[in-house]
């Protein structure tokens, strides 16, 4: 695994987290890096609170919120599973403790029992891409149908569970279809665009410098930079106090 991720926060991390603050209110930034870095900084944090209190209550109000909220964001994951790069990815999660969606593509099942399997089995949250990636708003009804329906039993052939949520390719979905299927659409906040760069700084980039709570980010799990980008993603922004949800607890609060 790529451990240069696990340990330690390396220089250009350091420049992106910086980044990342230097986007909120610049006193934020200040009072939250003063809390992390300060063993026991609670009180620190309030002296630094008290100053500001007089001159700029508001700002002061700002900076006690991401302390007091979790902000949540779900990673997402479509067209898998994939033989290799899906189980790196699975290794990386289960290290981190974290807990994505997958939304499988059932022509890609076939063979990958196992890994769907482990999915589950991890706490993924396993949702249906249909079965040959098509765009469900230009087929028939009963071919519409059949591409979710033979995704979803494939899936739960294994897993045992039912699968309740589809990610439509192409972000169309035929809201016709919904009596039929019952399954619940999953769309996207933030589009990294991973399959478009073997870059895995850029993805990375992409995603820490836009990321807001409740996001949901569209990822492919089919890319080695793609898995090397989420894990660096989790790893900061875990350490900014972001929690990493499954994509249902976002779409039902
Ligand atoms: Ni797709």
């Amino acid at each position: 695994m790529d451990k240069g991720t696990v340990s330690g926060i390396p220089a250009w991390k350091r420049g992106l987290l910086v980044g990342i603050l230097g986007l909120a209110a610049v006193g934020a930034a200040a009072g939250f890096r003063g809390s992390r870095e300060e063993a026991g900084g609670g009180k620190v944090l309030e002296a630094d609170l008290e100053e500001t209190e007089g001159s700029a209550g508001k700002v002061s109000e700002k900076i006690r919120e991401p302390l007091e909220e979790t902000k949540k964001i779900a990673l997402t994951f479509d067209d898998g599973p994939h033989r290799v790069y899906t189980e790196r990815l699975l290794d990386g999660l289960k290290e981190r403790g974290v807990k994505v969606t997958f939304f499988l593509l059932g022509s890609n099942i076939e063979g990958k029992e196992e890994i769907v399997k482990r999915m589950s089995e991890e706490g993924h949250l396993i949702g249906n891409h249909t079965f040959y990636h098509v765009d469900i708003t230009k087929l028939e009804p009963e071919e519409a149908s059949a591409e979710i329906l033979d995704t979803s039993r494939r899936i739960t052939d294994i897993t045992g569970q039912p699968v309740e949520y589809v990610r439509p390719p192409f972000g169309n979905w035929d809201k016709e279809l919904e009596g039929d299927v019952t399954m619940i659409p999953i769309f996207w906040t933030v589009d990294t665009l991973d399959w478009t760069t073997g870059n895995a700084d850029q993805i990375v980039q992409k995603v820490v410098t836009s990321v807001e709570e409740n996001d949901i980010i569209l990822m492919h799990d089919s890319y080695d930079s793609t898995v090397q980008a989420a894990l660096r993603i989790i790893d900061l922004l875990q350490a900014e106090g972001y929690e990493f949800v499954t994509a249902d607890e976002l779409i039902l609060e």
